[in-house]
């Protein structure tokens, strides 16, 4: 039986009851376990952010320590994992070579110890750790290089950007990095975080939950939207070629990337601090041409769009950001999955503290009663 319409995409359907994190699309408001993300911006980090959000409550002085050093120390991957990834093509996108090492977790950490908290912090300090890590091994490997190992004097995100162009980071570059993991860590029921929440409703390890949503957060319609902008913004070339692209795209009813939600019908809060974030890269390190492009786009899709609550999301100007520090393209989507661990992790707990798996209806459209028909006899 039926119990309510069909809504392609679920909009508007409630997948589960939350604690984790809030947003208003018509305020532009998103809050981490009722903490406005400007004010986490300002004065976290992302590993105090990632301890809000997985544990629910602001860490002591004492707990933030220890789960930074448990962090710290667990940041480096096994040789076996680092040769399963030498032998992945160059050519593969990171975000492939991600999800395939994320589940190769799985293989060393097999046990299924889902009700004990030991367990529980045991998985949500090695995938914390070790993300960035992989992210950074494959970096280098597919340029022939050895990985470099994780620096014990750094901090989270000055370690990642260490690992990935194998020299300490500028700190104001660190911190934006850091600032740009908070911006990302969680976003309620996103279709990554979805799938993230299903797999986990089976009962299966956490290096499968984080695999399956690493796969779901790839596609140009989620988190891989931040690398298409890039390729939109080169395409586009120059200022004066904005209207002329936008135009063809609503002709052709193609989507402009970084641009629309699901929930926001306003700027994404995210956007604005991050073109913030930017403007201050800019400010230190010099201008950038495809910035210009970038802000007429914003005004040109407003003017066009706004009536639809069409305004940039947070893949609009974080390609920008990660240009300007140095990140290849295809990078992008993995620091946007190195974030969204946090968030798919303390979605994974709170799904097993009230778990029933996932079992949704469909609204069948097909035939009955088909006659099987000899393979002779079919056209
Ligand atoms: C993320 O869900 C989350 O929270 C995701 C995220 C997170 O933190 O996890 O915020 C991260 O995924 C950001 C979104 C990144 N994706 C893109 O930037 C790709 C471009 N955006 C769109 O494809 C789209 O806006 C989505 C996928 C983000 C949302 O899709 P919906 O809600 O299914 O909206 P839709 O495609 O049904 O569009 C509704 C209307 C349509 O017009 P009409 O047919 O009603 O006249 O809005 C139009 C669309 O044509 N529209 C756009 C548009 N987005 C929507 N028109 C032009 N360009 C766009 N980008």
């Amino acid at each position: 039986m039926l119990v309510c319409e069909y809504k392609p995409g679920l909009e508007g359907i409630p997948a589960a009851q939350s604690a984790i994190s809030y947003v208003d699309g018509l305020q532009g408001l998103l809050e981490y376990r009722g903490i406005r993300i400007e004010e986490l911006a300002e004065k976290s980090t992302f590993l105090e952010t990632s301890y809000l959000l997985i544990w629910g409550k602001l860490p002591t002085k004492e707990e933030l320590h220890d789960f930074e050093q448990e962090i710290y120390s667990h940041r480096r991957i096994k040789y076996r994992i680092r040769d399963m990834m030498k032998s992945f093509p160059e050519s593969g996108h990171p975000m492939d070579a991600l999800q395939a090492s994320a589940a190769a977790l799985g293989l060393f950490y097999s046990r299924r110890d889902l009700h004990n908290p030991v367990y529980i912090r045991d998985a949500v300090v090695r995938l914390l750790a070790t993300i960035p890590t992989m992210v950074a091994a494959f970096q280098l490997m597919r340029k022939g290089n050895d990985p470099i190992r994780p620096n014990d004097n750094l901090d989270y995100s000055a370690n990642f950007l260490y690992m990935l162009n194998e020299k300490e980071p500028d700190p104001l570059a660190s911190k934006i990095m850091d600032v740009c993991l908070i911006l990302h860590a969680e976003h309620t029921m996103n279709a990554s975080t979805f799938s993230a929440r299903v797999t986990a409703s089976t009962l299966t390890d956490p290096y499968a939950v984080v695999a399956s949503a690493v796969g779901t957060l790839g596609g140009p319609l989620h988190g891989g939207a931040n690398e298409e902008v890039i390729q939109m913004l080169e395409e586009i070339g120059s200022v004066e070629n904005v209207r002329p692209y936008i135009d063809t795209c609503l002709e052709r009813k193609s989507k402009i990337m970084g641009f629309g939600h699901r929930v926001y019908k306003v700027k994404d809060p995210r956007a604005t601090i991050l073109q913030d974030l930017s403007e201050q890269l800019f400010a230190k390190f010099g201008s950038d041409k495809y910035y210009d492009i970038a802000l007429e786009m914003e005004r040109v899709v407003e003017e066009k769009l706004a009536h639809k609550g069409i305004y940039p999301n947070v893949d609009f100007y974080s390609g920008l950001l990660y240009r300007k520090l140095g990140i290849p393209t295809d990078i992008f989507t993995p620091i946007f999955a190195i974030a969204r661990v946090a968030g798919w992790l303390a979605h994974w707990k709170e799904q097993l503290a009230e778990n029933r798996i996932f079992r949704p209806t469909q609204v069948y459209n097909g035939q009955h009663e088909v006659k099987y028909s000899p393979i002779e006899e079919r056209e």
